[in-house]
């Protein structure tokens, strides 16, 4: 038999080419597309986090500066009202405010009559509650004579503790200074997503290769078997898992489909061996026959004698290779039916009882009182019991002994064949079993072949107890499915 071909992992694009449909391109392609489903997501759930919390952070500046401002405001309002002081300076450069906020403010006047620095702007800018708000608000709005829109908290403005509001100081920041805080991020993000992916893009690439390269090999071996090649032989990974033990019964597979392929070209060369002997003897003698070389009329009875046996013989023998062909490609129809075992096995008893009278072989058949019935198929259980007898008659000496014994045991029914012929020899025993093996000139070889597949077609066996010198016992073992 020609060495196996063993199918490596193949390289990269040697066969099975990277496709949109391939195992190898899909596995990374799905890999790639969960780590940006998730990246994605992650990243989406970050900015609003962020830009969320950038704000608040935003608008708490912004508070604290509009408490502290208002109290500076209302202080100098009440001193101003009170003392006369003139109104101080709020131009946002004077006071202490963070980069970039601006300071408002709306409502009546409380300096009347002098410019306290604030950028005044009509109540119509500003969200209608700011005004009647008791409490500082937060908001966005958009300064007249600008584009921009700011983030707002206003902080209402009375003289006395619990006085009327008289206006309110509004301190303001460009939302677009808030969002170039967090913008970056995005950034960092973006990057940190392509290194993400690119990642997942060669490990996918690369524990595709690891599943997919054995079960390319597999794909490539199936194709041999497919044509006909046996003959193949897959690496089979250390992993354990799935794929290393789809390979290891892929191995043993096409090793089982070898050796069945390699048993019937035995086979076959064997029936042509086996019908070409018989027909070169009737060949031989028909020649010699029609030539005239034989004109003793006791010789042409001869050859004519030798010419029939043959002919029997190649009748019988096609007759068991169509049996055993027809068992063996399970083409083969077993009847299911009530079979009496105890009639059965007397039926076969029966059949010898002449030649072993004739032969003086002590013959006997033991019968449990109960004979078992059992489901199955009578002539083929008649024809392996025949078939065992016909051995034993053949093999056991005139004056001999040959016993039948039926019985039933642990869901069972077993008949044995013993006899005191030769035996086997140990290194027989199994090969006989073999078509074509056979130690007897007139025999085929397949009596025991045929005997043991029609047991295996019945859910049975043979088995065989031999030793050289003490005879033999052959067991046709039967499952006692009860009628
Ligand atoms: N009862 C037996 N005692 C001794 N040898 C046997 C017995 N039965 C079978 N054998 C051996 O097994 C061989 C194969 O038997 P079988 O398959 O029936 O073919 P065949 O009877 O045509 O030779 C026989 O040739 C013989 O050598
Ligand atoms: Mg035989």
């Amino acid at each position: 038999m020609a060495a196996p071909h063993r199918f490596r992992a193949p390289r990269r694009g040697v066969r099975f080419k990277v496709m949109p449909g391939s195992l190898r391109f899909r596995l990374p392609a799905v890999f790639l597309l969960g780590i940006v489903i998730a990246g994605l997501v992650s990243a989406l759930i970050a900015v609003q986090l962020v830009s969320a919390y950038t704000r608040n952070q935003s608008y708490d500046e912004l508070s604290r500066e509009a408490r502290g401002i208002a109290r500076l405001y209302s202080d100098a309002a009440l001193r101003a009202a009170e003392e006369g002081t003139p109104a101080p300076d709020f131009a946002p450069g004077a006071l202490e405010l963070a980069t970039g906020d601006q300071l408002f403010y709306v409502g009546a006047p409380a300096f009347p009559g002098q410019d306290s620095g604030l950028d005044r702007i009509p109540e119509s800018a500003v969200p209608a509650p700011v005004l009647s708000s008791n409490a500082p608000l937060r908001f966005r709005f958009r300064p007249p004579g600008t584009t921009q829109t700011y983030l707002a908290v206003s902080q209402p403005l009375r003289l006395e503790k619990d006085g009327p509001v008289l206006g309110a100081i509004l301190v303001a920041k460009r939302q677009d200074v808030v969002r170039d805080q967090w913008a970056p991020l995005v950034g960092r993000l973006a990057a940190a997503f392509a290194i993400g992916g690119l990642l997942a893009w060669v490990l996918g690439v690369w524990l595709s290769r690891r599943i997919s390269a054995p079960v390319e090999a597999l794909a490539k071996a199936s194709d041999e078997i497919a044509r006909g090649n046996y003959a193949v032989h897959v690496p089979v990974g250390r992993g354990g898992d799935e794929i290393s033990h789809l390979s290891e019964r892929f191995n043993e597979m096409a090793a089982r489909l070898a050796a069945t392929e390699e048993r019937e070209r035995q086979f076959l060369m064997s029936v042509s061996h086996e019908l070409r002997t018989p027909l070169t003897a009737i060949r031989g003698h028909v020649d010699a026959l029609r030539d005239g070389l034989i004109d003793d009329p006791q010789l042409v009875g001869a050859s004519l004698e030798v010419v029939a046996n043959e002919a029997t013989r190649l009748e019988r023998l096609v007759g068991d290779v169509l049996d055993l062909a027809k068992l063996r490609a399970h083409r083969f129809t077993v009847q299911t039916e009530e079979v009496d075992m105890g009639r059965l096995v007397e039926h076969a008893y029966g059949s010898f009882g002449d030649e072993a009278r004739r032969r003086e072989i002590d013959y006997e058949l033991v019968e449990p009182v109960a004979a078992p019935t059992i489901i199955t198929d009578g002539d083929r259980v008649l024809q392996v019991i025949t078939n065992l007898l016909k051995n034993a008659f053949r093999w056991t000496p005139d004056g001999g002994s040959i016993d039948v014994v039926l019985a039933a045991a642990n869901g069972t029914v077993r008949v044995d064949v013993v006899d005191t012929g030769p035996g086997i020899p140990p290194e027989d025993v199994q090969r006989i079993f073999s078509p074509f093996v056979s130690r007897d000139t007139q025999g085929t070889g397949l009596g025991l072949p045929i005997a043991q597949e029609l047991a295996a077609a019945l859910g049975g066996r043979v088995e065989v107890d031999t030793e050289p010198g003490r005879g033999s016992r052959f067991r046709l073992v039967l499952p006692a499915r009860g009628a």
